[in-house]
C-alpha cells in the first residue's frame, strides 16, 4: 500500500512517518511537504534513503503538481498533516492559514476524487471546539460538541473539517477526521510552548508566560497521537470523527515550573507577558469513542513523556539551535520584543 503523508517534515507528520515505516515496513510512504519555516528536511534524514520512502517538496495548494504526484504514485491513502499550525502567527497573518488549511485541503481531496482513494484522513485539532470554562471540570469535548472557534488558526481547521464532511456526503469520498489535543515530544518547532520554554531555560532567557499562566491544555505524547491515527486509517469507519486525548489537563504555569525544575533553573526566569488575543481558556478531550471502538489508549504518561522530551532536546541541540539561529530571531523579536 502507498500512503501519501502531507506535512511530514513537520513535528507530528515526521513522528508519524517514523512510526509507520517501523510498524508497516511493507508499505510505501510518500511525503509531500512545502518545507515552510516549520518544515525541516533534516528531521527526515534517517529515512530519506529508505527504498520505500520518497520525499517531494511541493505546496499542497499547487493543483497541477498535486495531480501529477497522484498520477505518478496512485496513493491508496492520504494522511493530511500539512498546515499552518501556530495560533500566534494566525493572529498576525490569517491569510496563509486560509490558503493552506482550507484551500490546500480542497486541492488534496479533489485529487483523491479524480484518482480514487481508499481513505482520506484529515488530521484536525480539538481547537475547533473552542474552549471550556476553568470552573467546569465536568465538561469535556465530545465528537458532538459544536464547532465554536476562537482564532484564525482554529477557524481555518474547522473550515477544512466541514469541507471534508461535505466531500464525504456530496461525493462519497471515504474520509475520517481525528481531533487531537496538544502534542509534545521530539521535533516540535521551538515556537510552541514546551520546546520554547526548554530552549529559553537552557539559554537562561526569560520564560514568557501569557496572561496569568492559568490556561489549561490537555497534553498528549506525540507517539500516542501517531498510534491513534494509524488505528483510525486502518480500522476506523468511513465518515467518522474521532477525538484523541489522554485526560492530561495541565495549566501552562505548572508545565513551565516543571521544566524549570527538571533543568535545575530558578523560577525567577518566569516572566508574565501580555496575554494572547482571544486566548482559549481550557481544552479537554473525551476520548471515550476511540477507546470503545478502536481500543486506543495513551501509553506514555506525562511525567515520563516530559522527561523523555526534555532529554531529546538536550541530546539534539544542533537540530533546534540551527532553527533558532536563523529567521526565528526576527519572529521572536516581533512576537515577544515589546510584549
Ligand atoms: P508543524 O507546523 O510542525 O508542521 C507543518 C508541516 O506542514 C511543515 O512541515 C510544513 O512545511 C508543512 N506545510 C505547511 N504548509 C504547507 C503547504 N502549503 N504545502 C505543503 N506542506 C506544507 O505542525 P504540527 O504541529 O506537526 O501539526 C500537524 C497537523 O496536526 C496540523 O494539521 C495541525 O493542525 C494538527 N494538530 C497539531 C497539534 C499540535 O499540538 N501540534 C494538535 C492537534 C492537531
Ligand atoms: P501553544 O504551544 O502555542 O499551543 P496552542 O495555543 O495551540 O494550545 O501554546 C500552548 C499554551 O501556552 C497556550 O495557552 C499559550 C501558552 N503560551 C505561553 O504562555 N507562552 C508562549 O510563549 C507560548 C508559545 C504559548
Amino acid at each position: 500500500m502507498t500512503v501519501l503523508v502531507t506535512g511530514g517534515a513537520g513535528f507530528i507528520g515526521s513522528n508519524f512517518i517514523f512510526y509507520e515505516l517501523e510498524k508497516h515496513p511493507e508499505d510505501r510512504i510518500v511525503c509531500l511537504d512545502k518545507l515552510t519555516y516549520a518544515g525541516n528536511l533534516s528531521t527526515l534524514k534517517a529515512v530519506l534513503e529508505k527504498p520505500n520512502f520518497r520525499f517531494v517538496k511541493e505546496d499542497i495548494c499547487h493543483r497541477e503538481a498535486v495531480y501529477q504526484l497522484f498520477e505518478e504514485e496512485k496513493p491508496d491513502m492520504v494522511v493530511h498533516f500539512a498546515a499552518e499550525s501556530h495560533v500566534d502567527r494566525s493572529i498576525e497573518n490569517p491569510g496563509v492559514f486560509l490558503e493552506t488549511n482550507i484551500m490546500g485541503t480542497a486541492v488534496l481531496m479533489d485529487a483523491c476524487r479524480k484518482y480514487g482513494i481508499k481513505r482520506y484522513h484529515q488530521v484536525s485539532t480539538d481547537e475547533v471546539y473552542g474552549d471550556l470554562p476553568l470552573d467546569r471540570p465536568d465538561l469535556l469535548f465530545t465528537e458532538e460538541t459544536p464547532l465554536h472557534t476562537s482564532s484564525p488558526y482554529s477557524s481555518s481547521k474547522a473550515g477544512a473539517d466541514l469541507l471534508v464532511m461535505a466531500y464525504h456526503r456530496t461525493f462519497g469520498l471515504p474520509v475520517t477526521i481525528s481531533r487531537c489535543s496538544n502534542n509534545y515530544g521530539p521535533y516540535q518547532f521551538p515556537e510552541k510552548l514546551i520546546p520554547l520554554m526548554i530552549a529559553n531555560c537552557l539559554a537562561d532567557k526569560p520564560l514568557p508566560v501569557y496572561g496569568e499562566g492559568k490556561n489549561v491544555r490537555d497534553w498528549l505524547y506525540v507517539e500516542d497521537h501517531c498510534k491513534a491515527i494509524d488505528l483510525i486509517i486502518r480500522k476506523g469507519k468511513e465518515g467518522e470523527i474521532y477525538n484523541i486525548g489522554g485526560h492530561n489537563e495541565m495549566a501552562n504555569i505548572d508545565i513551565v515550573k516543571l521544566i524549570l525544575k527538571e533543568l535545575g533553573k530558578p523560577e525567577s526566569l518566569i516572566t508574565y507577558v501580555t496575554d494572547r488575543k482571544g486566548h482559549d481558556m481550557r481544552y479537554a478531550i473525551d476520548p471515550a469513542k476511540i477507546h470503545r471502538e478502536l481500543g486506543w489508549l495513551p501509553e506514555t504518561m506525562f511525567a515520563e513523556g516530559i522527561k523523555k522530551t526534555i532529554q531529546w532536546y538536550l541530546d539534539n541541540k544542533e537540530w533546534w539551535e540551527t532553527i533558532i539561529s536563523g529567521e526565528y530571531q526576527n519572529y521572536y523579536r516581533e512576537m515577544y520584543g515589546n510584549r
